[in-house]
């Protein structure tokens, strides 16, 4: 009796220790949305719910994509747009893939020096903010583009609910009403007229915010097709509106634009294909070498964000951006070497220097590699629908709200794309990114972009769709992201939410949002000599991934945004 009520005692006590271990150690993985037909992951409830009502319509991920891009141009102004620019990577159900280049173009009248003052110094105000800060908007000839090669529902359909939703208003979020508040005062500097996007009062979460003006623009689209906005009233009132505040957009380049479809940049990891966004992207190619640089190296047993892990992606990824500011800039005017740099021999020389134990300092990185002359708030969404198809966007207006100038009677924001442009050489734009000829300024050329729209292969299936905003700290989200799922076992919905840290080369550091990295791995990190600093928010991810049974499981960043993922 004695020795049984013993043994009972010390099984419960095994047990318990094993339940509590057990509980301690592995928490319940924490799942996107589950959905078995399609998935709509971006940056807005409303956005998300207009592409999901599409693919349950019978529209393909390409309708969906359509409508989705136009109706973040009214729920989500700070980089939803019509008057920006962006990239498409598909994949067709049936394995086909492709991208389209619908970025913005320089001005005509643009020219190298123009944001330089009579010392040659850069005037960064004048590539951020106002009307001269403005590249030629792509967004709508990209839609149109896209319409014409994937699509299947009548473009009218499409452009429907972004009209009703301009029409009828839009309910804001908190964090939309103070990101209003907070850029009062640049709308108010960049206008000369009031914008509705400003009001004596506050805006607060649950406010509604009309869009008259957008509304006619959309229906003219609708009405006209592209020509509703690159030629007629619309481009009229963009070139009256530069008239106002020095800008250069002038009608030839409106009536000139015209996106470009392109071979998007393949490459493996493992046994993963990557489908990636070309140039005039650096995103691909920096992706590929990224992944390419680490597969040696054992991550998955190493740990998530363990300091040799961090160690060995910020070593990649100093080489890489190095790269990318000496080699990176638009294909038209400018012999990108891509398949050089994604090849396996250039990278393990760009790569063979890295030391496991030890920081390389950033200015020891050489930037040309290949000794070439020198000469002549985004946001991303994720399709896929019940056939297969996949279809990734990031589209931008650069910075929040783009240059914050609102073309008077014609409702939407313009970009200040031209600041991604190496404005001189060596001088950082508002990310802090470096470049020289490959990325300087010429008319109708496009400015190199960090954009990262992603699609994850596992051997001849669809697997990852994915992509994020956050200027420089794209590419790397991108890469962490994809790892996370690959070599941490996380769900999409982790791999999303999971804290991030990001380095660009120059300046040398590694910025990690807190919690990213513990005491002990920065203290380690030190020790080999990184330099760290805390940033508030990295990455605001839309992603999906197909899981084994077939299921797609959306994720969506609601974390860090408003973002959300609805699938059927
Ligand atoms: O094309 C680029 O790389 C930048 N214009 C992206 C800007 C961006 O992601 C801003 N969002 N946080």
């Amino acid at each position: 009796m004695k020795y049984s009520c013993i043994r009972i005692s010390i099984c419960t006590a095994v047990c318990l220790i094993l339940l509590w271990s057990c509980s301690r150690e592995s928490p319940p993985p924490v799942h996107g949305v589950l959905a078995e037909h399609g998935m709509v992951s971006s940056a807005h409830p409303l956005a998300s719910k207009v592409g999901v009502d599409i693919l349950k319509k019978g529209g393909n991920a390409f309708d969906a994509a359509i409508a989705v891009q136009f109706a973040l141009a009214v729920v989500y102004p700070n980089a939803g747009n019509i008057g920006g620019g962006g990239f498409l990577v598909y994949r067709k159900a049936d394995g086909h893939t492709g991208s389209l280049d619908f970025r913005e173009k320089a001005p005509m009248a643009a020219h190298r020096d123009m944001y330089l003052d009579q010392d040659g110094e850069f005037i960064s105000d004048l590539s951020t903010k106002g009307h001269l800060a403005a590249g030629v908007p792509g967004s709508v000839d990209g839609m149109f583009q896209i319409h014409e090669k994937l699509a299947t529902l009548p473009m009218k359909e499409l452009l429907e609910p972004a009209i009703q939703l301009a029409l009828n208003g839009v309910v804001l979020t908190e964090q939309e009403a103070s990101g209003l508040n907070y850029h009062k005062q640049a709308f108010i500097e960049a206008n000369n007229h009031t914008p509705y996007l400003v009001r004596d009062k506050e805006w607060s979460g649950g406010d509604t915010i009309f869009y008259a003006q957008l509304a006619e623009t959309l229906i003219r689209i609708r009405d006209q097709g592209r020509d509703g906005f690159y030629s007629g009233l619309t481009a009229q009132l963009i070139v009256e509106e530069m008239q106002k505040g020095n800008g250069i957009i002038s009608l030839e380049d409106l009536a000139e634009y015209r996106a470009v479809w392109r071979q998007p940049v393949k490459g493996s990891y493992k046994s993963f294909n990557i489908i990636g966004m070309g140039p005039p992207s650096s995103g691909g190619v920096a992706l590929l070498q990224l992944l390419k640089g680490l597969e040696p190296y054992d991550i998955r047993q190493w740990g998530f964000n363990s300091a040799r892990t961090v160690h060995i992606m910020t070593e990649l990824e100093r080489r890489v951006y190095a790269d990318r500011a000496a080699y990176l800039g638009d294909p038209d005017f400018f012999k990108v070497p891509v398949e050089e740099l994604i090849s396996s021999d250039y990278l393990s020389g760009r790569f063979a220097d890295i030391d496991l134990s030890t920081s390389t300092p950033s200015q020891a990185i050489e930037s040309n590699l290949l000794g070439l002359v020198e000469s002549p708030e985004t946001t991303h969404f994720s399709i896929v629908d019940i056939e297969g198809n996949a279809a990734a966007i990031t589209t931008t207006l650069n910075g929040s709200y783009g240059c914050k100038v609102v073309v008077d009677g014609a409702g939407f924001l313009l970009n200040n794309e031209m600041d991604d442009f190496s404005a001189k050489p060596g001088v950082p734009n508002m990310f802090g990114l470096v470049g020289g000829e490959a990325n300087a300024i010429l008319p109708e050329k496009r400015m190199l972009s960090s954009m990262t729209p992603t699609i994850v292969e596992r051997g001849d299936s669809l697997y990852m769709v994915v992509g994020t905003p956050g200027g420089s700290t794209i590419i790397t989200s991108v890469f962490q992201t994809i790892l996370n799922v690959i070599e941490h076992e996380m769900t999409m919905q982790e791999a999303v939410n999971a804290r991030k840290f990001h380095h660009q080369w120059l300046p040398d550091q590694i910025s990690y949002e807190p919690e990213a990295l513990d005491s002990i791995t920065i203290s380690t990190l030190r020790e080999m000599g990184h330099h760290l600093v805390t940033r508030q928010s990295i990455g605001r991810m839309d992603a999906v991934l197909v899981l084994e049974n077939g299921w797609l499981e959306g994720a969506a960043d609601h974390t860090r945004g408003d973002n959300t993922a609805i699938g059927y």
